[in-house]
């Protein structure tokens, strides 16, 4: 289970030790505090301290899929240690408390704290990070993993499944030497001030502090934001490479469909012409659900095995929904009692799966019911909260893992036994969902959704979840008019994991009718696209770069570009006339080269687009359309669909024609699209699909590279490196420079 490849790590961090010294840069004012004397290498970029005693604690990096990837992390440029010797204070005096002062600078941006739907900025503000459903704000969220990016190019990791509680930015210490002078709220005319009075005096510092004996700090450095994130990952086993068939189209039935219902449906599915890779079950597969018996439920579907075996022989995959909760009617009960902790969720026992013997009883089962039979994977749903559903934070659990610390990690904890102990173990990838994660997630075949359901914080999910590990997917479930549907549904083919979720509306893609050709088209688009995705996501695994990202992951990007609404004095609404910002949030990257920026909300059929610097071009006709710019765009012009641009010299693998299920893109042609003027180079990931062989260097890449002829007239040269048998994807059938 938690890896224990240390001695190599260790080996290694002693090299480094006797090569990369700490760096001091500026002087320091902490008070009472202790200054973190100790920072050990541990890679290149990367340092850690320990304060107080972490002997007993959980870290989230202990749960994450797999060692640091020491081989990718020092093939990045060098990073030098962010912070002035002496500068980083700290607290763990009475064994039970620590806490730990961080300096800032007052030009400093923190990005990051996991995936909040609320925002990207979270400099000035006072968060919990406790694993919750999306709905308070305020850091509770379904992965709030303690780890901030700072714009100055470095990230903090609090590696810990302690509560912690953080302070960004927020309080002035009557210590610190940066505080900002006084001034008076409420002058006499007469009276110069140095400026005006500030209702939030910026602190100088992000405070976090746990309740537990002791906090692991990790420093991640790196010259851009996306090294740092690159670092980050790599440390935690690099990101995950998804099954091909992963990546298709997902659709969950209704949660109380039978089999013959889902073959109907299938049935629809191919007469309408849409394609599907996946079908969703929900609780009603089960003899019964919440709590949960992970037992077929025989009067919907009488015969498993057939039924799935059914389904794979045409292609399309099975995937379970469970919540963890135990009940008694579950043949694991009796067995699973004495190892599970002193409170129920929804009535039902809440394994302990830190114990080895409670995840072998759950492998045990889940192997004979599920996987033996062709099951590809899970959605684990209500491993968030509320605190009124989850257990309380004084619970107990047989391990002696406090019930904060269960909570906290509890997602990863499930995450991490059915990959390791049902998948790997049997050299099969999985690819599922999850309602909650943590610190360390990034090498999890594992997608978060949500209950919440604005499409702006969707958008805002997608640029988040890039900066800590995290996949999300903006599933549609519903709509109140079809152009939302419609919206909502290109939003959800251009993420990580392409679902339509009806466990409860019954939606099907083609429930909207004036969208129902234009939704097909979007789901075609990414089905054309699979090479594209597949080799963006062997980057992830490769290099930690995330599939879907931020914005300000990207090159020539203006981060900075807010919008601040000035607050206005109001002794009711606003008695500190404190200003508004609003961040763009609403554009992201897909793969390497496609920028993504969805109709959405009030923004339904017309919308901004915030180009980077250097060329953009429209995706589709390959027009040029701006430099560093921001541009409008309308649905009419790009006749329903998406609004997609490509940078300057990209190269797009897609297949000549759109398939219905994964499996038909094995062999399938290709054609490479060339965007722009840029004499570009552009890579196309193949392996076997389904194994975890290519952790072993079983696969191959096939490099495009642009030349212009004596007669300027552009030729494309292809070099294929790395395993030749490893052929996936067919021969390239077209090559279009589509700026010409
Ligand atoms: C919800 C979950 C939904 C669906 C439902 C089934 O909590 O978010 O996606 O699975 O449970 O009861």
């Amino acid at each position: 289970m938690m890896h224990s490849d240390r001695f190599h790590l260790r080996i290694f961090q002693l090299v480094l030790v006797l090569l990369l010294p700490v760096q001091i840069t500026q002087g320091a004012d902490l008070g009472d505090l202790k200054p973190v004397e100790q920072w050990e290498p541990v890679a290149s970029g990367v340092w850690r301290a320990e304060l107080g005693k972490m002997q007993g604690e959980i870290r989230y990096s202990d749960l994450a899929a797999a060692p640091p990837r020491l081989d990718a992390l020092n093939e990045l440029p060098e990073a030098t240690f962010p912070f002035a010797g002496g500068s980083v204070g700290y607290l763990a005096e009475n064994g039970h408390q620590v806490m730990v002062r961080i300096p800032t600078s007052p030009d400093e941006t923190l990005y990051g704290f996991g995936l909040q739907l609320d925002g990207i900025k979270h400099s000035r503000k006072v968060m919990t990070l406790n694993v919750d459903h999306w709905s308070k704000g305020g850091g509770r969220t379904h992965a709030p993993v303690p780890f901030y990016i700072s714009s100055k190019g470095y990230g903090v990791f609090f590696n810990t499944s302690r509560l912690l509680k953080i302070y960004n930015q927020v309080g002035n210490r009557k210590d610190s030497l940066n505080n900002p002078s006084e001034v008076d709220r409420n002058p006499p005319e007469d009276e110069p001030q140095p400026g005006p009075w500030l209702a939030q005096p910026p602190g100088d510092s992000v405070e976090a502090q746990v309740n537990g004996p002791g906090l692991e700090l990790l420093v991640f450095s790196g010259s851009t934001i996306l090294e740092v994130v690159q670092r980050y990952n790599l440390y935690h086993g690099g990101g995950t490479l998804p099954p091909l068939w992963g990546l298709g189209f997902w659709h969950r039935v209704h949660a109380e469909f039978n089999a013959d219902q889902v073959r109907q449906e299938l049935a629809d599915f191919e007469e309408k012409n849409f394609p599907v890779a996946v079908i969703g079950l929900e609780p009603g597969w089960m003899t019964k659900s919440y709590p949960c018996t992970f037992e077929w439920q025989t009067k919907r579907f009488p015969d498993p095995e057939g039924f799935t075996r059914e389904l794979l022989n045409k292609g399309i995959r099975l995937n379970l929904w469970e919540n963890p909760y135990i009940s008694k009617n579950s043949r694991l009960y009796e067995r699973m009692f004495p190892l599970s902790g002193s409170h129920l969720v929804w009535l039902g026992i809440v394994p302990d799966y830190t114990m080895p013997e409670a995840r072998r009883l759950l492998a045990e089962q889940h192997g004979e019911d599920h996987i033996s039979i062709g099951i590809s994977g899970y959605k684990i749903d209500e491993v968030d909260g509320y605190d009124f559903w989850l257990w309380p934070d004084h619970a107990t659990f047989p391990s002696g893992v406090s019930g904060e610390a269960m909570r906290q990690s509890y997602g990863l904890l499930m995450q991490n036994m059915l990959y390791q102990d049902l998948f790997k173990q049997r050299n099969v990838r999985t690819y599922g969902l999850v309602r909650a994660a943590n610190g360390g997630a990034s090498g999890y075949p594992f997608v978060i959704y949500s209950d919440a359901y604005r499409h702006k914080e969707y958008l805002t999910g997608m640029a988040t979840s890039s900066l800590c590990g995290i996949l999300w997917t903006p599933e549609a479930r519903s709509a109140s008019n079809d152009r939302e549907w419609l919206n909502r549904m290109q939003t959800t083919c251009f993420s990580a994991l392409a679902q339509l979720n009806a466990w409860s509306s019954g939606k099907k893609p083609w429930s909207y009718d004036s969208v129902t050709d234009a939704v097909r088209e979007s789901i075609r688009l990414r089905m054309q696209l699979l090479p594209y995705l597949y080799t963006a996501f062997s980057d992830y695994y490769f290099q930690g770069i995330p599939p879907i990202r931020a914005m300000i992951l990207e090159q020539g990007f203006d981060g900075t570009a807010d919008r601040i609404v000035k607050g206005k004095l109001d002794s009711e609404t606003n008695p500190y006339a404190m200003d508004q910002r609003i961040e763009k949030t609403d554009q992201y990257m897909f793969g390497p080269s496609i920028l993504v920026a969805p109709f959405y909300e009030d923004l339904a059929t017309q919308r901004d687009v915030q180009l980077p610097a250097g060329n953009w071009y429209d995706f589709y006709s390959g027009k040029l359309v701006g430099n560093g710019e921001t541009i409008s765009v309308s649905a009419s012009d790009l006749r329903d669909r998406i609004p997609l641009f490509v940078k300057d010299g990209a190269i797009i693998p897609m297949l000549t024609q759109p398939v219905d299920r994964a499996k038909e893109a094995v062999g399938h042609p290709l054609e490479l699209r060339w965007y722009g003027e840029a004499l570009g180079q552009g890579h196309l990931y193949e392996d076997d699909t389904e194994t975890f062989d290519y952790e072993n260097g079983r696969y191959r890449r096939r490099i495009f590279k642009i030349r212009h002829g004596s007669d300027n007239v552009p030729s494309l040269e292809i070099e294929t490196m790395g395993q030749p048998d490893q052929s996936l994807f067919g021969e390239i059938n077209r090559f279009t420079p589509m700026s010409r």
